[in-house]
């Protein structure tokens, strides 16, 4: 049974767990490839509102298994957390959570350089989620981190490698003027987690090879967005991680060839939150309103999220980056009381347009975006059926197809999960034919 796999087509936060969620009622897996704690996926689901940070948000559907994959950079004392904070909730997780032996830890000594780095750069700050991401997976390309399999071992032997790590690291702490960690509390802790997480971890890379091979249906989640990819993202202003669909693979053990459908998820705007280059950034009255009538605001640090009109020449170059199949647009609701709405189809630098995103963020930084203007719907969209959305809204959603080339599949109007309408799949035209 081949594989889906559902990449953020943006800077993150595009309403991918709601996608996910809607996707994992048929799936027998669900696995996250890559990221960690900073990552939010929040699924709303009547009066109860879940944020899930480590664990793949497939866990609300009971006979889901979560896996934790190998690309993954972990903080092992959040997961625990988190997985009680599901528990308490009446979720039943028991027997549905595998941990990658492959995945890295974020250790204390990661969050607080992470930090650091942060107030060091102050003006040229990434805005980073303060959650140790860049240096875990610092350590991890250094040949320096500590792996899921390392709390296999014994007590004795965890206890000596923690202690060791947090005294070697605490030499570039006091270097840098922070306070030096205990090795021994440090050490108790991560000893606290593996009595915790030491039933979870698996080489799960043979689970998944099974599982595709006795035709059982898996879903990789990505998290953060395209643009905010190591490689291909606004670099510097990027996550350390591959969330391209390239990542998934890596991150998972599963081969490039099992990804048969591809889904990207795009707002019907845009949104970015942290620093770095955003074309169609709207600083005014419009992105005011976009985050407010979007509830704009961050689920892992509650940061304002900076908001603009949809950028079809980011969004088309992201479609190739990933060989997406398809792409789900979230949050066309948010768009309902809008009289008009713009959408970027170019770039213009001097003289010329362009119609890729550049590869280099300074590039990204001086280009000028080039809008067409559309009329809105001015009319409420949750809650209606695709037969009935207004006949505008129907055009914003063939235009952007038509922009990106590539399909729209579904279509999200509301933060329930009862709020989503399927487009037909078929032969282009896909809607309105
Ligand atoms: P880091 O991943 O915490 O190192 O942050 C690097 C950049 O990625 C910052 O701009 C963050 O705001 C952004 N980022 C990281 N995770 C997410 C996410 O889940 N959604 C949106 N932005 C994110």
């Amino acid at each position: 049974m081949p594989v889906t796999l559902v990449v953020g087509g943006q800077w993150g936060d595009e309403g991918k767990a709601k996608i996910i969620d809607y996707l994992a009622r048929d799936v027998d897996f669900v696995v996250r490839y890559q990221g960690g704690a900073n990552a939010g996926h929040t699924v709303v689901v009547g009066t109860e509102k879940f944020a899930f940070h480590q664990v793949p948000s497939g866990i609300l559907y009971p006979k889901v298994t979560c896996v934790l994959g190998g690309g993954m950079v972990i903080d092992p004392l959040a997961l625990v957390a988190e997985i009680d904070g599901i528990v308490v909730r009446g979720v039943d997780v028991r027997g549905r959570i595998l941990v990658s032996s492959q995945a890295h830890l974020v250790m204390p000594y990661h969050v607080m350089l992470d930090c650091d780095s942060e107030d060091r750069r102050a003006q040229g700050a990434i805005g980073t989620t303060r959650k140790g991401i860049a240096p875990a997976y610092a350590d991890k390309a250094r040949r320096e981190g500590i792996r899921m399999a390392d709390l296999m071992r014994t007590p004795a032997r965890l206890r000596d490698l923690v202690a060791d790590h947090v005294r070697e690291n605490n030499k570039i702490l006091k270097a840098r003027g922070m306070k030096p960690l205990s090795p021994t509390k440090v050490a108790k802790g991560i000893l606290a987690a593996r009595a915790r997480l030491m039933p979870l971890i698996a080489d799960t890379r043979p689970v998944l090879w099974d599982a595709v091979a006795v035709g059982r249906r898996v879903l990789c989640e990505g998290a953060q967005g395209s643009l905010l990819d190591i490689d291909h993202g606004t670099y510097p202003y990027v996550t350390s991680s591959s969330c391209t669909a390239g990542g998934a693979a890596i991150g998972t053990g599963l081969p490039p060839s099992a990804f048969e459908r591809i889904v990207g998820i795009y707002k019907a705007y845009c949104t970015r939150v942290g620093n770095g280059p955003f074309p169609t950034e709207e600083k005014g009255e419009v992105g005011k309103r976009l985050r407010e009538l979007g509830h704009e605001y961050g689920t892992t640090t509650g940061r304002a999220r900076r908001c603009g009109w949809f950028d079809a020449v980011a969004a088309r170059t992201v479609v190739k980056i990933n060989g997406m199949t398809d792409i789900a647009l979230t949050k066309l609701d948010v768009l309902d009381t809008f009289a008009s709405v713009k959408v970027c189809h170019a770039y213009r630098i001097g003289q010329r347009t362009l119609d890729v995103f550049p590869a280099d963020a300074r590039d990204v930084e001086s280009v000028v975006p080039t809008y067409e203007t559309r009329p809105g719907w001015k009319e409420a969209t949750t809650g209606r059926r695709i037969e009935d959305l207004p006949r505008s809204a129907v055009d914003y959603i063939r235009h952007l197809e038509s922009l990106v080339s590539c399909p729209i599949h579904l279509v999200s109007l509301g933060p329930e999960r009862s709020a989503m309408v399927r487009i037909p799949r078929g032969p282009t035209p896909v809607l309105g034919a």
